[in-house]
């Protein structure tokens, strides 16, 4: 047992990190090898965007917040690092290691800063690719990985994609995913969520839609599209839109709010935007729902250990083992081909569930293991 125990700093930043890193940060604290301090970069800062899954996950508050906002891709990851490499300054020991997860911009950042500090770096979720260097994430993923000495995979396509970029296969570990673990973990909370009754809706009788991707949101034309596909699919089936704050500024921005109202009140069903909810309100939507629409990373894989059908608004994906499960697919932006994948979606037979390897609720635990016996085995200075 270190004396004193293990310093790891860990980074969160914006909202699917959150959610990712509360099962992680409890099974860290159970450990008493390890010491975590929290570093929240303030990259997602609203309280429907922040502060409510502090509180809904038990998460204690951030030992450090760099309040740091939003801006341009240069100016927010440059804050963030001013910011952090000043944090880490102001720690009166050198930290073991820093964790971050994902592909947001607090990833890379906090990445980039402790390896030039020499501080060892471990990356949750590496090895995901979309091959689609438009995506600001894909450059994050890709930089992270490049730089990080622990790489924790999600899937088996994760670790594939490491060794062919020629990472060291010592230092990638098939993990499972965390967020798994926090679809387990808080069950019972949120499988109480009364969102279907205070919102009227009756179970497999609605589609859920998430939209946030600057390709879909950021582009006039792009957005005009795939408001058209709602529009139709909410004739038919109500839509529920909870509303990341990127896409309500687009909407404001084109004056495309005023054809959501519209939308809003069109035929039988109609659409429902809502601001962003709370992480249990909004599992019990998607798990009970027909079918998912979204363009979001996360989304995908909740709905596959859910078993429920998504459609993926995109022309790729980085998590190919939600479409081999046969849950995801990959529809692309036509609103002829999402109008038609959404109704067949909508028929499917459930459950469709089909957890792929280790997303079992026990990816923290495997991570916490194979951090210790790296921390062990490291001397001062070197890489885990
Ligand atoms: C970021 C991540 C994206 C992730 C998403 C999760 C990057 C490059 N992007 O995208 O990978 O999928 O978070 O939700 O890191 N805003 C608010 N309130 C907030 C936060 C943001 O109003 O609390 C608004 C601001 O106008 C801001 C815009 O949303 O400019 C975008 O925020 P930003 O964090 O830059 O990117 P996201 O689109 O949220
Ligand atoms: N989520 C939420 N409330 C919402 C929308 C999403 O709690 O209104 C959760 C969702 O369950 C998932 C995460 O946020 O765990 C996904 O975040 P997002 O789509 O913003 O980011 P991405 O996964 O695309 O990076």
């Amino acid at each position: 047992m270190p004396d004193p125990p293990w310093l790891v700093v860990h980074v969160v930043g914006a909202r699917p990190n959150f959610i990712k890193m509360a099962p992680l940060l409890a099974a860290c604290r159970a450990a008493p090898s390890i010491e975590p301090l929290l570093v929240h970069t303030g990259q997602h800062y609203d309280e429907a965007m922040s502060g409510a899954f502090f509180r809904e996950l038990d998460m204690p508050p951030p030992e450090i917040e760099l309040g740091v906002g939003s801006g341009s891709h240069a100016q927010q990851t440059a804050d963030i690092m001013t910011a952090f490499d000043a944090a880490l300054h102001g720690l009166d020991r050198r930290p073991d290691a820093v964790l971050v997860v994902g592909d947001v911009n607090s990833t890379v950042a906090c990445g980039l800063v402790a390896v030039k500090l020499g501080i060892p770096l471990v990356h949750v979720e590496a090895g995901l690719r979309s091959r689609d260097r438009s995506m600001p994430e894909e450059i994050n993923r890709i930089v992270t990985d490049a730089i990080g000495d622990l790489l924790f995979c999600t899937e088996q396509a994760g670790v594939d994609n490491l060794h062919r970029e020629g990472v060291d296969p010592d230092r990638v570990f098939l993990v499972g995913n965390l967020l798994v673990d926090a679809l387990v973990r808080y069950r019972p909370k949120w499988a109480e969520s009364p969102i279907l009754r205070t919102q009227g809706l009756a179970a497999r009788r609605y589609a859920l839609l998430t939209l946030h991707r600057p390709a879909n949101v950021d582009d006039p034309r792009m957005l005009a599209r795939l408001l058209d596909a709602v529009e139709r699919i909410s004739r038919d089936l109500p839509v529920v839109l909870p509303a990341h704050p990127r896409l309500r500024a687009a909407l404001w921005r084109f004056g495309a709010d005023e054809r959501v109202e519209r939308v809003r009140s069109c035929g039988e069903a109609g659409l429902r935007m809502t601001p962003p909810l709370g992480y249990f309100d909004f599992v019990k939507l998607l798990s009970e729902a027909a079918v998912c629409l979204t363009d979001s990373g996360g989304l995908q894989e909740e709905a596959t250990m859910l078993g429920v059908p998504c459609l993926t608004l995109r022309d790729n994906t980085e998590r190919p083992v939600t479409v081999e499960t046969g849950v995801n697919r990959i529809v692309g932006r036509d609103p002829d081909r999402i109008v038609e994948g959404c109704r067949e979606a909508a028929s499917m037979p459930r459950p469709l569930s089909c957890a792929p390897r280790f997303w079992d609720g026990r990816t923290a635990e495997r991570i916490v293991r194979v951090l210790e016996e790296r921390l062990a085995g490291a001397g001062e200075g070197d890489r885990l």
